[in-house]
């Protein structure tokens, strides 16, 4: 089982030598001050003195001056794929989350390492779903003698001991860009689905993809007795879903969807499907951050567009695009904090120890969990 994120120390979690890297840069072995004037240079001659070894993998809500280091970037879709693309590379330092880090150790080969530059980087979302409460909630699916009818569906930001769990009752991974996809396979294996760990991404899904109701779905609350559900709701529901969600995007209010539209006419609202409900329904696109991001590219010059996702990508976008109007959604709302900890000194420390040798903060998931959590990754790469 692995550890969440919050209860890992801040301190090497691993450290092994590798002769090929001695012909590499010093490494003093601290988080260099952020004031270092050298620090674009630093990263810059590390990564160069580590040439192929190292794949550098960036979500996009990362940091403008992390994201300029990545060999790729992408939403956590596009990650999981990508993360094998370089079986050649022994290392692998995922710019991005805990629980993106542990998938890519999962789906890469057994020679490989993945190391996140700062281990305290992790998802408030993921952290609201642990394998004992998980647990739980089938037992008490099976007491009300539906579970056998289940198929449990985690979104990516759950940690491996999840999609573990998933895994070994025969469900899938999915992703914000092939969550329809997932619960179309999902409702032909089984009748009902118990969606972890995010609320928001599950509703907005079954409702505004699958033509369910609201009613079809319920909400089952991991820290009451029996979820805060009777058996009988859980038999009629046919989207049982956990009660987790993001702490940016469910930030976003329709107030602040009705305020844009005054202010700006014409103005088009693209939101994330981590938004709640009522924000995605009075949006007028709902994508995962590629699919913003490839909307936006695609957009007419003059067009205004309000965008409802974490700050970093959407300042990148305003300022790749000064043909368009691109703003933040809400004021109110700001950065991922876990994501915003990978800053620049965390990813020069980490390329620098590797090209001294040293490889710190590796993300390894064990072997059981590991070999579950594959089956049910494994099962959404190969969605059609
Ligand atoms: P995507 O990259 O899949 O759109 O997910 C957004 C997110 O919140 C990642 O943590
Ligand atoms: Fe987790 Fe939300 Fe941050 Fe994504 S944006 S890493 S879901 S807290």
């Amino acid at each position: 089982m692995t550890t969440p994120v919050r209860d890992l120390p801040l301190l090497l979690l691993g450290s092994a030598a590798d002769p090929a890297t001695e012909r590499g840069v010093d490494c003093p072995g601290e988080l260099p001050p952020a004031s270092d004037p050298a620090l674009v240079e630093r990263a810059r001659a590390a990564k160069a003195a580590l040439g192929e070894r190292v794949f550098v993998l960036g979500h996009h809500y990362q940091r403008d001056e992390v994201i300029q280091f990545a060999d790729v970037t992408g939403d956590s879709f596009k990650l999981a794929q990508q993360a094998a693309a370089r079986p050649e590379a022994p290392y692998i330092v995922f710019c991005g989350v805990h629980f993106m880090a542990e998938s890519a150790d999962i789906l890469t080969a057994g020679h490989q390492r993945v190391i996140l530059p700062d281990l305290g980087a992790g998802c408030s979302m993921a952290d609201m779903a642990t394998f004992d409460q998980v647990e739980e909630c089938w037992e008490s699916l099976e007491d009300a003698g539906v579970a056998d009818d289940v198929i449990p569906v985690t979104y990516m930001n759950s940690s491996a001991d999840i999609k573990g769990f998933v895994g070994r009752h025969g469900g899938v991974v999915c992703t914000s860009s092939n969550a329809k996809r997932a619960l179309d396979w999902a409702y032909g294996k089984g009748k009902k689905v118990l969606f972890l760990p995010d609320q928001h991404l599950g509703r907005n899904t079954a409702v505004l993809e699958m033509g369910f109701s609201l009613d079809d779905c319920v909400v089952y609350s991991p820290h009451r007795r029996e979820g805060g559900l009777t058996q009988q709701q859980v038999r009629d529901a046919k989207m049982i879903l956990w009660r987790g969600h993001c702490s940016v995007h469910g930030r976003f209010t329709t107030e602040a969807v009705d305020d844009v539209r005054a202010r700006v006419p014409g103005v088009n609202v693209l939101v994330h499907p981590e938004c709640k409900h009522e924000v995605v329904t009075a949006a007028d696109q709902i994508g995962s951050t590629e699919y913003i991001i490839k909307t936006i590219e695609a957009a007419e010059p003059g067009s205004s567009w309000a965008v409802g996702t974490e700050l970093n990508l959407v300042r990148r976008l305003a300022n790749a695009h000064p043909d368009k109007n691109v703003m933040f959604l809400d004021k109110a709302v700001c950065y991922c904090s876990t994501m915003n900890r990978i800053d620049l000194p965390h990813l020069v420390l980490a390329l620098e120890s590797l090209a001294a040798g040293r490889v710190e903060n590796i993300i390894e998931v064990d072997e059981e969990t590991a070999h579950y959590a594959r089956a049910a990754l494994d099962q959404m790469l190969a969605l059609p």
